[in-house]
């Protein structure tokens, strides 16, 4: 067997322990994932009718391919950007039929086993500790984030509370980080990453924003007024399992990891199991498919501890900020329908100026939207959730980039990523602040 079976629920338990230190040790690491990639694509393409789309619904149903973007097969329909990703032994068949079908198509990524390798740097050193040398220019696995945050909860306490709001599915602590400077009685923010597990660059931006604020609070009137005036709860990887998975087993993994009773796949689509529209348009009742919105509402422990943590602070919470990867969006409710939220002028302005703060750093463009029509139809997403919860300001950021790299955006971007980023959120931030209804 040369991969994992992964996303046909096939248990991938052959998995050495010794891969982490294999993967450390050898210094080309071509088994990076066991070699599990190679020869795998990606490719782009645009069904241009209604026959296209029928046809390429079938046969990636009979190649199981990995919709890269949009997140299921059901979103693609004419006109729809298509990225996929195809295993090694479809691809043949899949170009063939293509060609065959006069469907246009570009290969974004040729070997997608090869630019996972030269994407990832595992030479750097993670681990060193203090702030001003731990390199936030690298993707960190889960320990590496979770030891970073204990880190800075002793040698921070001051702006820092680091706290548990459960476990997940695997038993995994639920981490946030309270950020803000101590006081009684302040509205707050709320910020995750990871609810995605490949999406990598979300938790990176996510430990980003905590070094900023740590750096510039000082020097910067800006972050100094935002941490006076608000607290700051960060939770930096929000989809723990899932995102170790990806870092062990399958760098495509997406859900969550808990198991299902009837099939062999595993895993929720977590930002598909919010009780909001639950399960409804653009979510699948299908356990093996990865937009999966489980069993029922809040099935999943990451869910339901995050959702009764909004529930009980919900009153001081003003802004719900979710980040994801990848398309350059910023998105606000409705994700669910197509309609118009209340007071949609104040969050619509938020998001145009940040936007354009973004944009000003190096001049990369950001869509924005309301969710249906920005991007596309989604059901029980935790931005509507919160959104009807009660908290006003609620967007999902859809990080860089627009499909050349797509989840394997390399550590060389993440820099200038969370250095744009970072103004957008700041200026969100600054709008809270200021008296829009
Ligand atoms: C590709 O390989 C996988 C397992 O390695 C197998 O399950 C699948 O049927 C193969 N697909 C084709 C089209 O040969
Ligand atoms: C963070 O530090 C405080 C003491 O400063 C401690 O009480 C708390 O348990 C720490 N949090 C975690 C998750 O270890
Ligand atoms: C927010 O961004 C806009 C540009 O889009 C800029 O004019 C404004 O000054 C920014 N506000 C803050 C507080 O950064
Ligand atoms: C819209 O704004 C008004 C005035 O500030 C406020 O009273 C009302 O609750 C807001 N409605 C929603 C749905 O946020
Ligand atoms: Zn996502």
């Amino acid at each position: 067997m040369k991969c994992l079976g992964k996303r046909r629920g096939r248990a991938a338990a052959f998995l050495p322990l010794c891969w982490l230190f294999l993967k450390v040790l050898q210094p080309g690491h071509s088994h990076l994932y066991n070699n599990c990639y190679a020869g795998d694509k990606v490719i782009r393409f645009i069904p241009k009718t209604e026959e296209e789309v029928y046809a390429l619904k079938k046969i990636s149903h009979q190649l199981k391919v990995d919709l890269w973007q949009p997140s299921s097969i059901s979103y693609v329909s004419e006109g729809t950007v298509t990225d996929v990703h195809i295993p090694q032994n479809g691809s043949r068949a899949l170009l063939a039929f293509l060609q065959e079908a006069n469907i246009h198509y570009k290969i974004l990524i040729e070997d997608l086993q090869k630019t996972l390798e030269k994407g990832s740097n595992l030479q750097t050193q993670r681990n060193r500790r203090s702030l001003s040398g731990y390199n936030y220019e690298v993707y960190h696995s889960l320990e590496e984030i979770q030891n970073w945050m204990h880190h800075l909860n002793k040698t921070h306490s001051g702006l820092i509370h680091m706290f548990s709001i459960g476990r997940s599915y695997e038993g995994r602590s639920l981490f946030i980080l309270k950020l803000g400077r101590r006081s009684r009685l302040k509205r707050a923010v709320w910020i995750d990453c990871g609810i995605h597990a490949r999406e990598w660059i979300g938790p990176a931006f996510c430990q980003w924003f905590v070094k900023e604020a740590l750096l510039t609070h000082k020097s910067d009137p800006a972050m100094r007024k935002m941490l006076n005036h608000l607290y700051f709860y960060i939770m930096p990887v929000f989809n723990v399992d899932g995102y170790h998975f990806s870092w062990t087993n399958d760098r495509f993994w997406r859900k969550t990891r808990s198991r299902n009773s009837r099939f062999r796949c595993r895993g929720v689509d977590a930002n598909r199991n919010w009780k909001v529209k639950w399960c409804d348009e653009g979510a699948s009742m299908h356990p093996c498919d990865d937009t999966y919105c489980g069993p029922f509402p809040e099935s999943e422990p990451e869910v339901k501890a995050v959702a009764n943590f909004l529930r009980k602070h919900r009153k001081h919470i003003r802004a719900y900020l979710s980040f994801h990867a990848y398309a350059q969006m910023l998105l606000y409710p409705y994700s669910y329908k197509y309609a118009t939220i209340p007071n949609f002028s104040c969050v619509e302005s938020a998001a145009f100026k940040a936007v354009n703060a973004l944009q000003s750093v190096y001049g990369v463009r950001y869509r924005y939207g309301p969710a249906s029509t920005t991007l596309y139809v989604s059901s029980g997403s935790s931005m509507d959730w919160a959104y009807k919860n009660g908290i006003p300001y609620a967007f999902a950021f859809e990080l860089r980039d627009t499909g050349h790299f797509g989840f394997l955006l390399p550590e060389m971007l993440i820099k200038p990523t969370c250095t744009e980023t970072m103004l957008a959120v700041k200026n969100i931030t600054m709008h809270l602040l200021k008296k829009c209804p």
